[in-house]
């Protein structure tokens, strides 16, 4: 069939990070009459808005500041009504406290799908729960939703995680988990945890979003008709980094099934970078099939710059793999739609 590339669709940005960039994009237009003055930035935006290296720096040369705690933020920013926006990942309670203390004009771009799960912490806490939260140490994300509850919420990262958790049956039990997990090894974790706490109940509906679930089919049936795979996104990006183990999965699937292909040169890897000045000649050597998908946080000019740099490899063939059509759309937070109508 000759060097081709295989996409996988859907791919890139999902709805919570495009109205992430929304917001930013949105302030950004309307600094004359909410910025700049006093040597003050049109906005403030606490974290990278959404993990992607790319998307920050452009959102930064137009003039978006970018912090990583709000004591970075000088006091005149609250009294000239400077907005500062919280990342798509979310925020502790204690973050949005001290938001208030200063008076700081808030846009909370949270991404609803991780509300949810703040909601729900908020309802099991309430309800006397001790919940199991499956969920990357560190990450923004899963310190905004611990921060919930931290004496209730118990972080595990892995199935080899579970020994170390100790509740005595009787305890009122519930799992939730961070929105970008891999699908199958949390199902692993999961088949632990109801091994050893066989009541735990299960949330009302998965935490792991629709956008990170669906990309991970995308690409392990991509993974699955290929040679190699090239992921575009940010290596602090969690469901980017998801989707290339997820590939490397269908890889090794692929290449272990009776009747595969005969491994030669590079083959059977999956790869990510940021974008096209990243991959690695080397990586190609011997493979014919370059399945391509990107994160949630992607815009897709990364994606185009990874093809045609592929192309100008000799990868001339195009073939697309769609697993579903997505059309989640979250309209804008509610207090920037406000302050744009006044
Ligand atoms: Fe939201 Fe899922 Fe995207 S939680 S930010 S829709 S990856």
């Amino acid at each position: 069939m000759g060097k081709r590339i295989i996409l996988a669709d859907p791919r890139g940005f999902c709805a919570g990070v495009d109205r992430a960039i929304l917001t930013v994009q949105t302030i950004l237009k309307s600094v004359p009459q909410r910025g700049g003055q006093d040597g003050l930035p049109p906005v403030y935006v606490r974290r990278q808005i959404v993990h992607n290296r790319h998307v920050v720096e452009e959102l930064a040369s137009q003039g978006a500041v970018f912090v990583e705690e709000l004591d970075e933020i000088p006091d005149a920013a609250a009294s000239a009504n400077i907005p500062v926006v919280f990342s798509a990942h979310g925020v502790s309670p204690l973050v949005k406290a001290e938001a208030k203390r200063r008076g700081l004009n808030v846009i909370d771009a949270t991404c609803p799908l991780v509300g949810k799960v703040h909601r729900e912490v908020l309802r099991f806490v309430r309800e006397g729960y001790e919940i199991v939260y499956i969920g990357h140490l560190g990450h923004d994300e899963a310190v905004g939703v611990v921060g919930e509850s931290p004496e209730h919420v118990h972080l595990i990262e892995h199935e080899g995680d579970v020994a170390q958790l100790d509740f005595q049956p009787g305890t009122k039990l519930v799992l939730l988990t961070q929105t970008t997990l891999s699908v199958d090894e949390t199902a692993g974790t999961i088949a632990a945890l109801q091994q050893r706490f066989p009541w735990i109940e299960m949330p009302p509906s998965s935490d792991i979003c629709y956008a990170t679930s669906n990309r991970q089919s995308a690409v392990k049936l991509v993974a699955e008709r290929s040679d190699c795979v090239v992921i575009v996104g940010s290596a602090n990006s969690s469901n980017s980094v998801r989707l290339m183990e997820v590939g490397q999965e269908g890889l090794d699937a692929r290449f272990a099934a009776p009747g595969a292909p005969v491994k030669t040169g590079a083959c059977g890897q999956a790869h990510r970078v940021d974008d096209a000045g990243e991959l690695d000649p080397a990586w190609f050597d011997g493979v014919e099939a370059v399945g391509i998908s990107s994160g949630a946080s992607v815009p897709e000019m990364y994606v185009e710059g990874v093809v045609a740099a592929l192309r100008a490899m000799g990868y001339t063939g195009m073939e697309s793999v769609e697993t579903t059509k997505e059309n989640m759309h979250f309209v804008l937070p509610a207090e920037l739609r406000r302050q744009v109508a006044q």
